[in-house]
Parts: structure tokens; sequence; C-alpha cells
């Protein structure tokens, strides 16, 4: 037996304006998906039942491309809000294609980080109609601190580049990992989950729509570039004031191209006073929001008492792992 985990990611700068050419950052958070992968079994299952292909596409995908074995008893084991904006699924098949490599040859899937990211991606390209970005794959295979950007980036630690087919055109991203100041690891991030899902889909083409009917907005997406990079050297100079002004600016611009909404805004403002920032995280519309803090405790009670269900997270953690082999 293998057991596989990995971790979801929230995006501390950059969503939306990602899918306009801008740069995104996204930290892994220490909530796992942890996978397990079982030979020796007469029929494909999962959590005990019967394995349905249509009803698990990310999977599917995955062992189709990585295991030419037989049936393969498969366990799956979440910490993550599910449909939060947190990368669950992504971190699902990032565990799930390690544990297939490492399976198949023994200690060698950690040696394979970007075929993993990629067939992640994949997996959640082809169980997505072709849209999603590597953001949330990447960040879940690598762990860390992790930089998307439409070119390779000076001051970064570039790692790949991953491209996807989508209707006909080739998209493609650079991928790179930031390496944080110490001086960081004093704050953590405090996620608080809105208790209803956001919808990426519906958020990324409510952005489309707006952007059709008022051109002029795309200012506004700009902006969110440029305070993205405002947000990374802040990060990387270690200077928690500057990244949660930055986190703060990047809420009240996404606010502004409407795809914040009033359980989000109701737990930033409740986490304010005890954060150096806040802002809603993901696409949107529900889902999850998260605030920078070196006060967790009470960071996260405020949040609590505004309705929203939380987890304390340093800003990244390892990726990947192999916890049984
Ligand atoms: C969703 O987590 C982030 C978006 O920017 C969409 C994407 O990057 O594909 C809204």
């Amino acid at each position: 037996m293998v057991v596989a985990s990995a971790p979801g990611k929230c995006i501390l700068f950059g969503e939306h304006a990602v899918v306009y050419g801008h740069p995104a950052v996204a930290v892994a958070i220490n909530a796992r998906m942890t996978v397990s992968v079982r030979e020796g079994v007469d029929n494909w299952s999962i959590d005990g039942m019967h394995y349905v292909e249509a009803k698990h596409p990310h999977l599917t995908y995955l062992h189709n491309r990585l295991w030419e074995g037989d049936a393969l008893a498969i366990q799956v084991n979440s910490e993550i809000f599910g449909a939060a904006g947190l990368g669950s699924s992504a971190a699902l098949s990032s565990a799930y294609a390690a544990a297939l490599l490492e399976l198949a040859n023994r200690d060698s899937a950690l040696g394979q980080l970007p075929l993993i990211a990629e067939c992640a991606h994949l997996a959640e390209a082809s169980a997505q109609s072709g849209r999603a970005s590597p953001t949330d794959s990447s960040t879940s295979a690598l762990g860390g601190c992790v930089l998307i950007s439409d070119v390779r980036e000076e001051d970064a630690d570039w790692q790949y580049t991953r491209e996807l087919q989508v209707a006909g055109e080739t998209r493609r991203w650079e991928v790179h990992k930031i390496e944080l100041p110490t001086s960081l690891a004093q704050a953590s991030l405090v996620i608080g989950f809105t208790g209803r899902p956001g919808p990426t889909g519906e958020m990324v083409a409510k952005v489309a729509d707006m952007l059709e009917s008022n051109p002029d907005r795309m200012g506004d997406i700009d902006r969110i570039g440029t305070v993205t990079r405002a947000g990374v050297t802040a990060l990387r100079l270690g200077n928690l004031e500057a990244v949660g002004i930055a986190m703060d600016e990047c809420h009240r611009l996404l606010r502004g191209i409407g795809v914040s909404d009033e359980g989000l805004d109701r737990l930033v403002e409740a986490a304010r006073p005890y954060a150096y920032g806040a802002k809603m995280t993901g696409a949107g519309g529900g889902g999850c929001m998260l605030a920078l803090t070196t006060d967790a405790r009470r960071c996260a009670e405020a949040i609590e008492l505004a309705g929203g269900r939380t987890l304390i997270s340093p800003l990244g953690v390892e990726g990947v792992r192999i916890e049984q082999s």
C-alpha cells in the first residue's frame, strides 16, 4: 500500500487578474488531502464502494495516464473545506498522482514534482473543460509560496512552464517558487469559510461579461496586477504591514469588479482589527477569505463570531508527500 498527501492552497494576490495575463501568488496551507492506494484487489473501489469512473473524473484521468497495473482500492481523507476555493480537487489530484507514481516505481515520486503538477493540472483541466490555471495544482505539488506569471520573473525561482490547449489556443504559464524570509514565520493566515461554495466557473464568466460590457473596467484588473507585484516585493522583504496593505487593496478591487459578497465582506471586516490585512481568496461569490495576523487566536475568534468556520495556517507548508510506501 502507498499513502500520499498534498496540501490545499489559498491565493494571496492576483485571483481573476491571472486570467487576463497578470501574476498570482498562492501559498500551500496546512490542511491536507490524503490518498491511499492498495493493489491485490479484484475490483476498483473508492472508500469501500464500487468505483464509478464518471463520478471521479480527476482520478479516472490520472490512473488512465499513470497506471498500467490491475484494480486498486482507493481511500481518500480530506482536511480541506470542499468547494471553498482552497484547491481541494487539485490536492486530491496531486496526492493521487504521487501515490500512483510511487506504487509503480517505489522511491521515485518525489523526484517527479513537475510531472505530478502537470498531471494534476491536466486532470483539473479535463474535469473543468479546459479552463483551469495551474495555480492550485502547482501550489499543491510544490508547496511553499508559488508565483504564476505569463513571463519568467527575474527575482523568483523558476520551476517549469505549463501549457494547456484551450479552444484551439495554447495558453502558457511560468511557474516559480518564492523563498519567504524567516521573519514571516511569526505571522499566520487565518482562513474563514463562509459556508457557501464559491462557484469558480460562474465567477470567472461574470467578470468576463462585466469587462465585455464595460471595457474601461480593465483598469481595475490591471491594478490588481500592480498590487500583486507590490505584494510580492513586500513578501520578499518580510514586511507584514506592506503585505497587509496590498491584501486590503486587493479586496477593495475584487469588490469593485463584483466578485466579493456580503458574507465575505462581513468576515473580512470582522478580521481586520486583529490583522495586518484581509481579503477574499479565490473566485469569490462564496468560499473563503483570509487574514494575515500575528494574533491568530483572536482573529479566528472574531471571524467565527461573524459566522465563519476557520483554519489557521503558516504561509506555506510542504507540498506533496509520501506518507507510507
Ligand atoms: C480561482 O481559485 C482563481 C481564479 O483566478 C481562476 C483561475 O485562476 O483559474 C478566479
